[in-house]
This record gives C-alpha cells, sequence and structure tokens, in this order.
C-alpha cells in the first residue's frame, strides 16, 4: 500500500498516518519529522531548513524532494509507505510522480482529511511534542500518562515553535495558496479519499480504514 496524507497543517496527517503505519506494518514518512531531526542535529540542511520553517512557511521543494526520493527506495519501503506531509506543491507531487514512474511502482490512494481552520487553531494550541523522540500529544485529546512527560522515553514535552498562533495562521495561509491545489490533482486521477476530519480521532481512524478497505 502506497499513501499520501494530505491535508492542512494539523489536520491529523500525523496522527492517522502512525495508526495506518501500525495498522498496515508500513513506515510513515514525515518530511516535517525529518526537518526537524535535521534541525535538532544541526545539519546544513536543518539550518537552512529552520529559516523558513520558524515562519510558517515551506522549505524549497529541492531539498525535500531529494529527503523523499532517498527514503522511498529505503529497503523497508519495498512494501509500501505512508508519505505525511509530502508533496505539498504542485512541483513537489511532479517530482513524486517522476520518482515513482523510475522506480516502476504506483501511488495507491491519497488521503485527504478535512478541518475547519478554527477547530485546527484549537488543535495546534494544545499540542505537545516530544522534545527527544518527537512523538505527539494534545493538552485535552491526547494526554501523555504523566503531565508533561513523554510515554515514549521519559523525556519533557514542548509547544512545537511554529504552533503558536500566528505562524499556524500562517501556515494555514500557505496551504491555501501551494497545497490546496494538489487536492483537484489527484482527484483527477481517481485516488483521492476526503474525509470529513472533525471528530475524535478514533472515529476519524474509523472511517479512513473503512473508506481505504472499500475503495480496494
Ligand atoms: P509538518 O510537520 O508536516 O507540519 P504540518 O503539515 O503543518 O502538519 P502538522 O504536523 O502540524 O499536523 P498534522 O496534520 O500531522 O496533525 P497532527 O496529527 O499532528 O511540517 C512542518 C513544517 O515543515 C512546514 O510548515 C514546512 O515549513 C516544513 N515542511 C514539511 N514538509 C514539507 C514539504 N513537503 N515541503 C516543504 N516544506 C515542508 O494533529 C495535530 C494535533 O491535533 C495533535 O496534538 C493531535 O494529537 C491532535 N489531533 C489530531 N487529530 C485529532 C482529532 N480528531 N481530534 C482531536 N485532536 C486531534
Amino acid at each position: 500500500m502506497r499513501l499520501i496524507m494530505l491535508g492542512a497543517p494539523g489536520a491529523g496527517k500525523g496522527t492517522h498516518a502512525l495508526l495506518l503505519s501500525k495498522e498496515y506494518n508500513i513506515p510513515q514518512i514525515s518530511t516535517g519529522d525529518i526537518l526537524r531531526s535535521h534541525i535538532k542535529n544541526e545539519t546544513d540542511l536543518g539550518k537552512k531548513a529552520k529559516k523558513y520553517m520558524d515562519k510558517g512557511l515551506l522549505v524549497p521543494d529541492e531539498l525535500v524532494v531529494e529527503i523523499v526520493k532517498k527514503r522511498i527506495q529505503e529497503e523497508d519501503c519495498k512494501e509500501g509507505f505512508i508519505l505525511d506531509g509530502f508533496p505539498r506543491t504542485i512541483p513537489q507531487a511532479e517530482a513524486l510522480d517522476k520518482a515513482l514512474e523510475e522506480l516502476a511502482i504506483a501511488l495507491d490512494k491519497v488521503v485527504n482529511i478535512d478541518v475547519p481552520d478554527e477547530v485546527i487553531i484549537k488543535r495546534m494550541a494544545g499540542r505537545r511534542v516530544c522534545s527527544n523522540c518527537g512523538a505527539s500529544y494534545h493538552i485535552e485529546n491526547k494526554k501523555p500518562l504523566k503531565e508533561n512527560i513523554c510515554d515514549e522515553c521519559g523525556s519533557e514535552l514542548k509547544q512545537r515553535e511554529d504552533d503558536k498562533e500566528e505562524t499556524v495562521r500562517k501556515r494555514l495561509q500557505v496551504y491555501e495558496e501551494q497545497t490546496k491545489p494538489l487536492i483537484e490533482y489527484y482527484e483527477k486521477r481517481g485516488i483521492l479519499l476526503t474525509i470529513e476530519g472533525d471528530g475524535s480521532v478514533e472515529e476519524i481512524g474509523n472511517k479512513i480504514k473503512n473508506t481505504l478497505e472499500v475503495s480496494k
């Protein structure tokens, strides 16, 4: 199964990519997580990416395309993968098409999670992520067992730099302008599945799984 998770920032791409990754036993490839790990390790790529990410802007296409092209050729992607946060622009989608064609593989489905902006802004304000392993929580909807401590590795939870309300609004604007056109791009291919994403994680997860099963 080769999937793309599409949706505005905070729509739940990462949450559901992780659940699907466990369900289908295929890796979740989050360009956001990969870039954040470069920032943490202070690599050249991380230093370049940080300037854009802190402002809520997209990192230049050529940087992310290279990351994904390499990653999908790794051994654990043989049976499939879930792209979370990529592609995010039409040129990225075209570059992905080209890479997949060269590898003689094809996408199965694009899951588009549709959530109203007001719900997103509320969700982002409550998101907390592990400063060490990147696991994601929410102060109301997905509480850690111990307040402000990661269940997975015991490190401290923090608010992401780009989750401040002003930056979230910028990211939503960038999504409208640069990422939303991908809905039509994949709709024309007949592989787009749109899921109404305002509901509990369990409800949305079940909707996604059922829709994927029915569309097989
Ligand atoms: P990235 O990390 O990909 O951020 P994003 O797309 O903005 O998405 P998020 O991770 O913020 O949200 P999500 O949809 O995964 O939601 P989540 O499941 O966490 O990218 C960050 C930055 O990196 C970009 O701004 C850009 O600069 C750069 N970048 C990354 N990829 C790039 C690319 N391809 N090209 C160029 N630049 C790129 O959920 C959010 C919160 O809500 C969580 O707390 C969660 O617990 C909670 N939640 C989820 N679902 C529900 C629910 N149903 N009910 C209640 N709460 C819920």
